[in-house]
């Protein structure tokens, strides 16, 4: 079987665990695919940064996405534009893509899905919310047949790390930010973690799924944690309380029609609750759902390898997909469906 061959946007903190992943895993990664998983190219900025990837670097993005011998694009810079542009192209030259960049998908997730419905290419975007944990598969694939209602919990690993150390040893919030980055947790721009930005894409791409409508970020309500002081959290503490950045979606009946709430925002939460126990880079959602009742998803919501994990599995998926000649599931998040009405916070 021929393989898959597979070119790379970016090698951080999240691109080089997939690199690592792809090396280490060749042949249980081609045993599961069916076909050798080939890395043909990788786009940096800064070639120098990455002596070790030798002739397999370029600076020149825009000619590799679309290069004959390319099958499979995979997207770790991050940010709206190249990003965007760049996928649109591999996505209408039949290329599939895979992926973990919330903030494009949260600002025009449409786009790319009607790319990758014209050309019948896969997108898959797994990494995007909650690292390593499995979250986007479940809503798109297993819980398509119930009915959610909402989807809520810590979305943000940099903020719950943060908020951990301030909570558990009184930690100043600039130190935490600073291990935090240091982890490899933090955004390029570590404001879209403290300001909530990130969690608000997130929580755009869940309520999408979870409803089948479009949500994007513009539509969330928005609030960090750069005001939440040691008096704050000793307060809550007084109350038997924790504060977590939480990420809340819900469907809003109405009358005549449901609408969508989807929001961001510091929150006390009781002691005693599960989310309180959530520590560290470590992410937990909670999922409601008519038929299946209340699931919970937990574990590390960001690092680079964990992120990889999922990068891999979505990889995997795609490979598949093209050696057996299918493609993944349809986005019905992102067709011509009715859009719900966004509702109030
Ligand atoms: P980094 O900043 O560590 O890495 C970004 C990489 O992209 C670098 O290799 C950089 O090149 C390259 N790059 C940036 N701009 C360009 C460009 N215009 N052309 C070519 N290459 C470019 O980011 P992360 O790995 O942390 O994050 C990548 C993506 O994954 C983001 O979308 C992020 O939101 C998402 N993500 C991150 C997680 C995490 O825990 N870090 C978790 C889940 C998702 P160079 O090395 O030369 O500077
Ligand atoms: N900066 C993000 C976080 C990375 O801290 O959760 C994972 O999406």
């Amino acid at each position: 079987m021929s393989a898959v061959r597979v070119a790379m946007l970016g090698c951080g903190t999240v691109g080089a665990e997939v690199v690592r992943l792809l090396r280490e895993q060749a042949d249980e990664l081609a045993a599961r695919v069916g076909a050798p998983v080939e890395l043909v190219g990788v786009a940096v900025r800064r070639p120098h940064k990455h002596p070790e990837l030798g002739e397999l670097l370029t600076t020149d993005s825009s000619t590799l996405v679309t290069r004959d011998d390319v099958d499979v694009v995979v997207e770790v810079i991050g940010g709206i534009e190249p990003a965007r542009s760049l996928l649109l192209e591999a996505l209408k030259a039949g290329k599939s893509v895979v992926t973990a960049n919330k903030a494009l998908l949260a600002e025009d997730a449409a786009t790319l899905a009607e790319a990758a419905d014209a050309s019948g290419a896969d997108l898959y975007y797994e990494a995007a919310v909650a690292g390593a944990i499995p979250l986007l598969r479940p809503l798109r694939e297993s819980l398509v047949g119930d009915r959610i209602s909402r989807v809520a919990g810590i979305v943000n690993g940099t903020t719950n790390f943060i908020l951990s150390a301030m909570t558990a040893t009184g930690a100043g919030y600039a130190d935490a930010l600073e291990e935090a980055t240091r982890l490899g947790y933090a955004e390029a721009d570590p404001s879209a973690d403290v300001d909530g930005y990130d969690a608000a894409s997130k929580a755009a791409i869940l309520a999408s799924l979870a409803f089948h409508t479009r949500v994007t970020s513009a539509d969330v309500y928005c609030e960090g944690i750069r005001n939440v002081t040691a008096a704050d959290i000793a307060a809550a503490r007084e109350m038997g309380c924790v504060i977590k950045l939480l990420a809340i979606c819900e469907r809003i009946p109405g009358a005549d029609t449901e609408s969508v709430s989807a929001r961001v925002y510091p929150a006390m939460i009781p002691a005693t609750h599960p989310l309180a126990a959530v520590d560290g880079a470590f992410n937990a959602v909670f999922v409601e759902a008519e038929a299946a009742g209340q699931l919970m998803f937990y574990g590390q919501g960001a690092g680079g390898a964990p992120t990889a994990s999922a990068v891999l599995g979505d990889l995997v998926a795609v490979a598949r997909n093209r050696v057996l000649g299918g493609r993944g599931s349809r986005e019905s998040a992102y067709a011509s469906l009715p859009i719900l009405p966004i509702g109030a916070v």
